[in-house]
């Protein structure tokens, strides 16, 4: 199932633009988890880790009377967030194969975090019940995701509005939702969730790695684009051209999609 709504490439080249996201995302993930008041010896799931950004993250700032759990359904990105991990010398994280489409698990968590997951399940209100069982009563919950409607480019550009709309579109012939940042809070009081709290977040610039994750992220779901018949390759490729150069031109202002942070008590 999370196959065919998943249109980003996978495996070790999906992972090498994770790495960059997680580098854009990281002060404000940093202010998210400041503000919820992680404490030391929480156990923590991270919920389609992905390459384990997080999780590590969470690790090195927990400590070692602290377990991080990253469980994701992309066996080859666990496998290399497994020996990222240890070439760290990181001791108190472990990591999962897991689908959250199908299943919870056991209520042994103080606290869970989805980021950029919620967006691209069919089913995001299935799947936040299935991630709530792993959670103890009292436990806290967060995710981060995506609004793309307010993905901005300044001056407009031909080729960020391409890029927009193909990977809305392409989201949404799968069945995801890349706009789901505005109904995360009503879908987590569905779920069971109280105490929501909301922030919106948006990393932006004029230069740096936060222009670079448009084309970077086009790349990666060209073959999920060309295969929806939503444009061709030469398209795309011609897309991805301008957007590298947008990327460089220091004088434009580019933003990633707005992305909504909330957390809640179970
Ligand atoms: C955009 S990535 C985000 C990764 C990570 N959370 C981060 O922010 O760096 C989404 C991840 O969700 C995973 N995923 C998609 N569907 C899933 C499911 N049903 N259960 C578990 N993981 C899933 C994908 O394999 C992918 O690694």
């Amino acid at each position: 199932m999370t196959a065919d709504t998943y249109i980003i490439q996978g495996g070790a080249p999906g992972r090498e633009r994770l790495r960059l996201l997680s580098r854009v995302m990281r002060p404000t993930t940093a202010e998210l988890f400041d503000r919820i008041g992680l404490q030391p010896d929480w156990a923590c799931l991270d919920a389609g880790c992905g390459g384990g950004d997080v999780s590590c993250d969470l690790a090195r700032k927990l400590g070692e009377a602290a377990r991080v759990v990253g469980m994701d359904v992309d066996a080859e990105k666990l496998a290399l967030a497994r020996s990222e991990a240890q070439q760290a010398g990181l001791s108190n994280v472990e990591f999962q194969l897991h689908d959250f489409c199908t299943s919870g698990g056991p209520a042994d968590f103080d606290f869970l975090y989805a980021r950029f997951v919620l967006s691209h399940l069919p089913d995001p209100l299935a799947a936040l019940r299935q991630m709530r069982k792993f959670l103890k009563p009292g436990a806290t919950f967060a995710a981060e995701d995506t609004d793309f409607r307010a993905h901005f480019c300044h001056p407009p550009h031909p080729a960020h509005e391409t890029y927009v709309r193909l990977f809305s579109a392409t989201a949404r012939r799968r069945g995801a939702n890349p706009d789901i940042g505005a109904e995360l809070p009503g879908l987590l009081r569905e779920a069971g969730f109280s105490d929501i709290r909301v922030r919106i977040v948006q990393p932006c610039g004029y230069t740096g790695e936060v222009k670079l994750l448009s084309p970077l992220t086009l790349e990666n779901i060209a073959a999920s684009v060309v295969e929806a018949g939503l444009a061709d390759e030469e398209e795309v490729n011609r897309t991805l051209a301008q957007l590298y150069e947008v990327a460089r031109d220091e004088t434009t202002f580019m933003s990633i999609p707005r992305v909504v942070q909330v957390w809640a008590r179970n």
